[in-house]
Protein backbone atom coordinates (compact mmCIF):
# COMPACT_ATOMS: atom_id res chain seq x y z
CA UNK A 1 0.00 0.00 0.00
CA UNK A 2 1.17 3.38 -0.80
CA UNK A 3 2.03 5.82 2.50
CA UNK A 4 0.75 9.04 2.23
CA UNK A 5 3.96 11.27 2.31
CA UNK A 6 3.75 14.50 4.03
CA UNK A 7 7.77 14.93 3.58
CA UNK A 8 8.90 18.65 3.23
CA UNK A 9 11.35 17.18 0.32
CA UNK A 10 12.31 15.16 -1.77
CA UNK A 11 8.88 14.58 -1.41
CA UNK A 12 5.61 12.67 -3.32
CA UNK A 13 5.08 12.04 -6.77
CA UNK A 14 1.61 11.42 -8.34
CA UNK A 15 1.17 7.80 -8.64
CA UNK A 16 0.47 7.80 -12.57
CA UNK A 17 3.97 9.34 -12.95
CA UNK A 18 5.72 6.78 -10.96
CA UNK A 19 3.67 4.07 -12.79
CA UNK A 20 4.04 5.58 -15.98
CA UNK A 21 8.36 6.05 -15.51
CA UNK A 22 7.98 2.10 -13.81
CA UNK A 23 6.12 0.66 -16.80
CA UNK A 24 8.82 2.84 -19.39
CA UNK A 25 11.94 2.16 -17.38
CA UNK A 26 13.19 -1.37 -19.15
CA UNK A 27 12.29 -0.51 -22.53
CA UNK A 28 11.60 3.24 -23.10
CA UNK A 29 9.64 3.90 -26.00
CA UNK A 30 10.30 0.60 -27.77
CA UNK A 31 14.30 1.44 -27.72
CA UNK A 32 15.23 -1.30 -25.48
CA UNK A 33 16.72 0.76 -23.10
CA UNK A 34 15.71 2.97 -20.37
CA UNK A 35 15.73 6.34 -20.60
CA UNK A 36 18.63 7.10 -18.23
CA UNK A 37 21.12 4.96 -20.48
CA UNK A 38 20.67 7.00 -23.83
CA UNK A 39 23.01 9.50 -24.65
CA UNK A 40 21.65 13.71 -23.61
CA UNK A 41 22.98 14.51 -27.10
CA UNK A 42 20.43 11.31 -29.03
CA UNK A 43 17.40 13.06 -30.90
CA UNK A 44 15.24 10.93 -28.52
CA UNK A 45 16.22 12.62 -25.59
CA UNK A 46 16.51 16.06 -27.03
CA UNK A 47 12.50 15.36 -27.66
CA UNK A 48 12.55 14.79 -24.21
CA UNK A 49 13.85 17.73 -23.19
CA UNK A 50 12.16 20.39 -25.35
CA UNK A 51 8.68 18.85 -24.61
CA UNK A 52 9.29 19.05 -20.92
CA UNK A 53 10.06 22.80 -21.63
CA UNK A 54 7.40 23.39 -23.89
CA UNK A 55 4.46 21.82 -21.57
CA UNK A 56 6.31 24.04 -18.29
CA UNK A 57 5.93 27.07 -20.59
CA UNK A 58 2.36 26.02 -21.23
CA UNK A 59 1.76 25.61 -17.76
CA UNK A 60 3.11 29.09 -16.68
CA UNK A 61 2.20 31.12 -19.38
CA UNK A 62 6.04 31.89 -19.92
CA UNK A 63 6.33 34.74 -21.99
CA UNK A 64 8.67 34.36 -25.08
CA UNK A 65 11.78 36.90 -23.47
CA UNK A 66 12.21 34.48 -21.13
CA UNK A 67 14.96 31.45 -21.46
CA UNK A 68 13.66 27.87 -19.72
CA UNK A 69 17.08 26.58 -17.94
CA UNK A 70 17.69 23.34 -16.51
CA UNK A 71 20.55 23.05 -13.99
CA UNK A 72 22.26 21.25 -11.28
CA UNK A 73 23.44 22.38 -8.08
CA UNK A 74 20.13 22.20 -5.87
CA UNK A 75 18.61 25.71 -5.61
CA UNK A 76 21.48 26.02 -2.54
CA UNK A 77 23.78 26.75 -5.54
CA UNK A 78 21.63 29.67 -6.65
CA UNK A 79 22.57 31.16 -3.60
CA UNK A 80 25.19 32.00 -5.07
CA UNK A 81 24.87 32.23 -8.74
CA UNK A 82 22.16 34.54 -8.83
CA UNK A 83 24.48 37.37 -7.86
CA UNK A 84 27.30 36.11 -9.63
CA UNK A 85 25.17 36.01 -12.60
CA UNK A 86 23.13 39.20 -11.88
CA UNK A 87 25.27 41.15 -9.73
CA UNK A 88 28.72 43.04 -10.09
CA UNK A 89 30.92 43.11 -7.38
CA UNK A 90 30.26 46.52 -6.04
CA UNK A 91 26.78 46.00 -6.40
CA UNK A 92 23.99 46.68 -4.23
CA UNK A 93 21.58 43.55 -3.67
CA UNK A 94 18.09 43.70 -2.09
CA UNK A 95 17.14 40.61 0.17
CA UNK A 96 13.61 40.49 1.80
CA UNK A 97 13.84 38.38 4.78
CA UNK A 98 10.88 35.91 5.93
CA UNK A 99 13.03 33.04 7.71
CA UNK A 100 15.43 30.07 6.90
CA UNK A 101 15.48 30.11 3.65
CA UNK A 102 15.97 33.28 3.13
CA UNK A 103 18.71 33.72 5.54
CA UNK A 104 20.68 30.89 3.92
CA UNK A 105 20.52 33.04 0.56
CA UNK A 106 21.61 36.51 2.39
CA UNK A 107 24.52 34.92 4.05
CA UNK A 108 25.53 33.47 0.91
CA UNK A 109 24.94 36.19 -1.34
CA UNK A 110 26.99 38.65 0.89
CA UNK A 111 30.21 36.98 0.02
CA UNK A 112 29.63 38.53 -3.06
CA UNK A 113 28.24 41.58 -3.06
CA UNK A 114 26.43 44.58 -0.72
CA UNK A 115 23.45 43.23 0.77
CA UNK A 116 20.46 45.53 1.67
CA UNK A 117 17.72 43.97 3.73
CA UNK A 118 14.61 45.43 2.25
CA UNK A 119 12.02 43.96 4.47
CA UNK A 120 12.28 42.06 7.38
CA UNK A 121 9.20 40.24 9.52
CA UNK A 122 10.93 39.67 12.46
CA UNK A 123 10.05 38.19 15.62
CA UNK A 124 9.55 34.59 14.95
CA UNK A 125 8.58 34.82 11.39
CA UNK A 126 5.18 34.32 11.90
CA UNK A 127 4.28 36.52 8.78
CA UNK A 128 5.41 38.34 5.75
CA UNK A 129 5.86 42.03 5.85
CA UNK A 130 3.71 43.56 3.86
CA UNK A 131 4.31 46.08 0.70
CA UNK A 132 4.02 49.29 2.35
CA UNK A 133 6.96 47.53 4.65
CA UNK A 134 9.25 47.39 1.78
CA UNK A 135 12.44 49.20 1.60
CA UNK A 136 14.30 49.38 -1.78
CA UNK A 137 17.52 50.48 -2.67
CA UNK A 138 16.97 52.50 -5.72
CA UNK A 139 20.41 51.33 -7.24
CA UNK A 140 19.69 47.26 -6.40
CA UNK A 141 20.90 44.87 -8.83
CA UNK A 142 17.75 42.77 -8.17
CA UNK A 143 15.41 42.29 -5.31
CA UNK A 144 15.30 38.55 -3.93
CA UNK A 145 12.82 37.02 -1.82
CA UNK A 146 11.59 33.70 -0.86
CA UNK A 147 7.65 33.45 -2.06
CA UNK A 148 7.48 30.37 0.14
CA UNK A 149 9.32 29.61 3.63
CA UNK A 150 9.16 25.91 3.39
CA UNK A 151 9.77 25.37 7.09
CA UNK A 152 7.93 27.40 8.95
CA UNK A 153 5.15 27.26 6.71
CA UNK A 154 4.80 31.24 5.71
CA UNK A 155 3.80 32.00 1.73
CA UNK A 156 3.51 35.78 0.75
CA UNK A 157 0.09 36.27 -0.42
CA UNK A 158 1.06 39.56 -2.97
CA UNK A 159 3.75 39.42 -5.43
CA UNK A 160 6.08 42.41 -4.05
CA UNK A 161 6.56 45.25 -6.55
CA UNK A 162 10.04 46.52 -7.01
CA UNK A 163 9.30 48.77 -10.12
CA UNK A 164 11.96 48.27 -12.44
CA UNK A 165 14.38 46.35 -10.30
CA UNK A 166 14.56 43.21 -11.25
CA UNK A 167 12.47 40.53 -8.87
CA UNK A 168 14.01 37.64 -8.47
CA UNK A 169 12.09 34.20 -6.66
CA UNK A 170 13.08 30.85 -4.91
CA UNK A 171 10.17 29.08 -5.69
CA UNK A 172 11.34 25.91 -4.56
CA UNK A 173 8.40 25.26 -2.73
CA UNK A 174 5.78 27.14 -4.42
CA UNK A 175 6.37 26.46 -8.36
CA UNK A 176 3.10 25.34 -9.79
CA UNK A 177 1.17 25.35 -6.60
CA UNK A 178 -1.21 28.45 -8.54
CA UNK A 179 -1.52 30.04 -11.14
CA UNK A 180 1.38 32.95 -11.34
CA UNK A 181 2.04 35.83 -13.47
CA UNK A 182 5.74 34.91 -14.63
CA UNK A 183 6.39 38.64 -16.59
CA UNK A 184 6.65 40.29 -12.70
CA UNK A 185 9.78 38.53 -12.53
CA UNK A 186 13.02 39.02 -13.35
CA UNK A 187 14.56 35.63 -12.31
CA UNK A 188 12.48 32.62 -10.86
CA UNK A 189 14.53 29.42 -9.42
CA UNK A 190 13.34 26.06 -8.22
CA UNK A 191 14.94 22.75 -6.85
CA UNK A 192 12.67 20.09 -8.28
CA UNK A 193 12.16 17.71 -5.39
CA UNK A 194 8.72 19.30 -3.82
CA UNK A 195 6.13 20.46 -6.74
CA UNK A 196 8.62 19.32 -10.30
CA UNK A 197 10.42 15.46 -9.74
CA UNK A 198 13.20 14.42 -8.25
CA UNK A 199 15.86 16.09 -6.67
CA UNK A 200 18.93 16.40 -8.63
CA UNK A 201 17.24 19.06 -10.87
CA UNK A 202 16.60 22.92 -10.76
CA UNK A 203 14.46 25.48 -12.99
CA UNK A 204 15.59 28.46 -13.41
CA UNK A 205 13.32 30.62 -15.74
CA UNK A 206 14.81 34.27 -16.29
CA UNK A 207 14.50 37.22 -18.25
CA UNK A 208 16.39 37.49 -21.60
CA UNK A 209 17.93 41.04 -20.44
CA UNK A 210 19.51 39.17 -17.45
CA UNK A 211 21.23 36.85 -19.17
CA UNK A 212 24.64 37.88 -20.35
CA UNK A 213 25.72 39.62 -17.11
CA UNK A 214 28.07 37.47 -15.52
CA UNK A 215 31.11 38.38 -13.79
CA UNK A 216 33.96 37.02 -15.86
CA UNK A 217 35.20 34.36 -13.25
CA UNK A 218 31.27 32.68 -13.16
CA UNK A 219 31.81 28.68 -14.16
CA UNK A 220 30.72 27.91 -17.76
CA UNK A 221 28.71 25.38 -16.27
CA UNK A 222 26.42 27.83 -13.84
CA UNK A 223 26.94 30.98 -16.33
CA UNK A 224 23.37 31.41 -17.44
CA UNK A 225 24.29 32.95 -20.99
CA UNK A 226 26.51 29.74 -21.53
CA UNK A 227 23.73 27.35 -20.54
CA UNK A 228 20.66 29.03 -22.49
CA UNK A 229 23.08 29.14 -25.53
CA UNK A 230 23.74 25.47 -24.82
CA UNK A 231 20.08 24.77 -24.21
CA UNK A 232 21.05 23.36 -20.70
CA UNK A 233 23.50 20.68 -22.50
CA UNK A 234 26.90 22.38 -21.82
CA UNK A 235 28.00 19.01 -19.78
CA UNK A 236 25.17 16.17 -19.12
CA UNK A 237 22.53 17.31 -17.79
CA UNK A 238 20.20 15.15 -14.84
CA UNK A 239 18.42 13.22 -17.49
CA UNK A 240 16.18 11.13 -15.68
CA UNK A 241 15.17 13.49 -13.61
CA UNK A 242 14.42 15.54 -16.55
CA UNK A 243 12.39 13.21 -17.80
CA UNK A 244 10.20 12.42 -14.65
CA UNK A 245 9.63 16.71 -14.56
CA UNK A 246 7.99 16.15 -18.30
CA UNK A 247 5.73 13.38 -17.16
CA UNK A 248 4.89 15.85 -13.49
CA UNK A 249 4.34 18.60 -16.29
CA UNK A 250 2.21 16.78 -18.65
CA UNK A 251 0.49 14.85 -15.35
CA UNK A 252 -0.37 18.66 -14.30
CA UNK A 253 -2.04 19.62 -17.92
CA UNK A 254 -3.95 16.68 -17.70
CA UNK A 255 -5.01 17.94 -13.74
CA UNK A 256 -6.26 21.14 -15.76
CA UNK A 257 -3.46 23.34 -15.34
CA UNK A 258 -2.47 25.74 -12.24
CA UNK A 259 -5.30 26.91 -11.93
CA UNK A 260 -7.67 24.04 -10.84
CA UNK A 261 -4.49 22.65 -9.27
CA UNK A 262 -4.52 26.17 -7.37
CA UNK A 263 -8.65 25.21 -6.25
CA UNK A 264 -7.32 22.26 -5.24
CA UNK A 265 -4.30 23.26 -2.94
CA UNK A 266 -6.53 26.21 -1.60
CA UNK A 267 -9.12 23.25 -0.53
CA UNK A 268 -6.47 21.25 1.08
CA UNK A 269 -4.78 24.10 2.99
CA UNK A 270 -7.80 25.56 4.02
CA UNK A 271 -9.11 22.33 5.21
CA UNK A 272 -6.35 21.33 6.99
CA UNK A 273 -5.71 24.74 8.94
CA UNK A 274 -9.46 24.99 9.45
CA UNK A 275 -9.17 21.97 11.59
CA UNK A 276 -5.98 22.98 13.39
CA UNK A 277 -8.17 25.60 14.57
CA UNK A 278 -11.04 24.19 15.81
CA UNK A 279 -8.76 22.20 18.05
CA UNK A 280 -7.70 22.52 21.60
CA UNK A 281 -4.61 20.28 20.89
CA UNK A 282 -3.05 21.50 18.03
CA UNK A 283 -2.14 25.11 17.01
CA UNK A 284 -0.33 27.21 14.21
CA UNK A 285 1.61 30.35 15.22
CA UNK A 286 1.57 31.71 11.31
CA UNK A 287 -0.62 34.86 10.72
CA UNK A 288 -3.85 33.68 8.66
CA UNK A 289 -2.71 35.98 5.48
CA UNK A 290 0.74 34.32 5.82
CA UNK A 291 -0.38 30.89 6.12
CA UNK A 292 1.53 28.95 3.51
CA UNK A 293 -0.22 26.66 1.05
CA UNK A 294 2.21 24.09 0.46
CA UNK A 295 4.12 23.60 4.46
CA UNK A 296 1.04 23.46 7.13
CA UNK A 297 3.14 23.93 10.41
CA UNK A 298 1.54 23.23 14.08
CA UNK A 299 2.19 22.46 17.03
CA UNK A 300 0.95 20.39 19.98
CA UNK A 301 0.36 21.64 23.42
CA UNK A 302 1.28 18.99 25.33
CA UNK A 303 4.79 18.82 23.16
CA UNK A 304 5.48 15.49 25.57
CA UNK A 305 3.29 13.81 23.03
CA UNK A 306 5.31 14.62 19.74
CA UNK A 307 7.05 11.11 19.54
CA UNK A 308 3.75 9.05 20.33
CA UNK A 309 1.96 11.51 17.87
CA UNK A 310 4.81 10.81 15.30
CA UNK A 311 4.63 6.83 15.60
CA UNK A 312 0.98 6.31 15.36
CA UNK A 313 0.96 8.22 12.38
CA UNK A 314 3.03 6.73 11.14
CA UNK A 315 1.53 3.19 12.13
CA UNK A 316 -1.60 5.10 10.18
CA UNK A 317 0.17 5.26 7.04
CA UNK A 318 0.86 8.94 7.16
CA UNK A 319 4.84 9.42 7.13
CA UNK A 320 6.74 12.80 6.82
CA UNK A 321 5.01 14.67 9.84
CA UNK A 322 8.60 15.71 11.89
CA UNK A 323 8.72 19.35 11.73
CA UNK A 324 12.35 20.82 10.79
CA UNK A 325 14.93 20.37 13.43
CA UNK A 326 15.39 24.11 13.84
CA UNK A 327 11.45 24.81 15.01
CA UNK A 328 10.80 21.35 15.80
CA UNK A 329 6.76 20.60 16.48
CA UNK A 330 5.07 18.98 12.91
CA UNK A 331 4.71 19.70 9.51
CA UNK A 332 2.46 18.55 6.81
CA UNK A 333 3.52 19.02 3.36
CA UNK A 334 1.01 19.18 1.04
CA UNK A 335 2.68 19.76 -2.25
CA UNK A 336 0.54 18.94 -5.62
CA UNK A 337 0.62 15.59 -5.88
CA UNK A 338 -0.78 15.00 -2.43
CA UNK A 339 -4.68 13.98 -2.57
CA UNK A 340 -7.40 15.61 -1.09
CA UNK A 341 -7.78 12.02 0.30
CA UNK A 342 -4.21 12.55 2.38
CA UNK A 343 -5.55 15.64 3.77
CA UNK A 344 -8.45 13.79 5.31
CA UNK A 345 -6.90 11.04 6.29
CA UNK A 346 -4.43 13.21 8.19
CA UNK A 347 -7.26 15.16 9.83
CA UNK A 348 -9.09 11.78 10.57
CA UNK A 349 -6.18 10.75 12.30
CA UNK A 350 -5.27 13.92 14.14
CA UNK A 351 -8.60 14.79 15.69
CA UNK A 352 -8.61 10.30 16.68
CA UNK A 353 -5.21 11.03 18.72
CA UNK A 354 -6.71 14.16 20.43
CA UNK A 355 -9.92 12.65 21.48
CA UNK A 356 -7.59 9.84 22.78
CA UNK A 357 -5.34 12.52 24.99
CA UNK A 358 -8.31 14.59 25.85
C1 LIG B 1 12.67 27.47 -0.24
C2 LIG B 1 13.87 26.61 -0.36
N1 LIG B 1 14.98 27.11 -0.91
C3 LIG B 1 16.10 26.38 -1.03
C4 LIG B 1 16.15 25.06 -0.61
C5 LIG B 1 17.43 24.28 -0.76
O1 LIG B 1 17.28 23.39 -1.79
P1 LIG B 1 18.44 22.36 -2.20
O2 LIG B 1 18.50 21.33 -1.15
O3 LIG B 1 17.93 21.84 -3.53
O4 LIG B 1 19.69 23.12 -2.35
C6 LIG B 1 15.01 24.49 -0.05
C7 LIG B 1 15.03 23.08 0.40
O5 LIG B 1 14.15 22.57 1.01
C8 LIG B 1 13.84 25.28 0.07
O6 LIG B 1 12.73 24.77 0.62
Amino acid sequence: MRAFNFSPGPAVLPLEVLEQAQGELLDWHGSGMSVMEISHRSKAFEQVAAEAEADLRELLSIPGNYKVLFLQGGASAQFSLVPMNLAGARATADYLNTGHWSQKAIAEAGRYCRIHVAGDAGGNYTRVPAQSELRCSEDAAYVHYTPNETISGVEFGYVPETGSIPLVADMSSSILSRPVDVSKFGLIYAGAQKNIGPSGLVVAIVRDDLIGRARPETPQVFNYQSIADHQSMLNTPPTFAWYMAGLVFKWLKKAGGLAAMGERNHTKARTLYAAIDASRLYKNPIAVDSRSWMNVTFILNKPELDAEFLADAAAAGLHGLKGHRVLGGMRASIYNAMPLAGVEALIEFMLDFERRHA
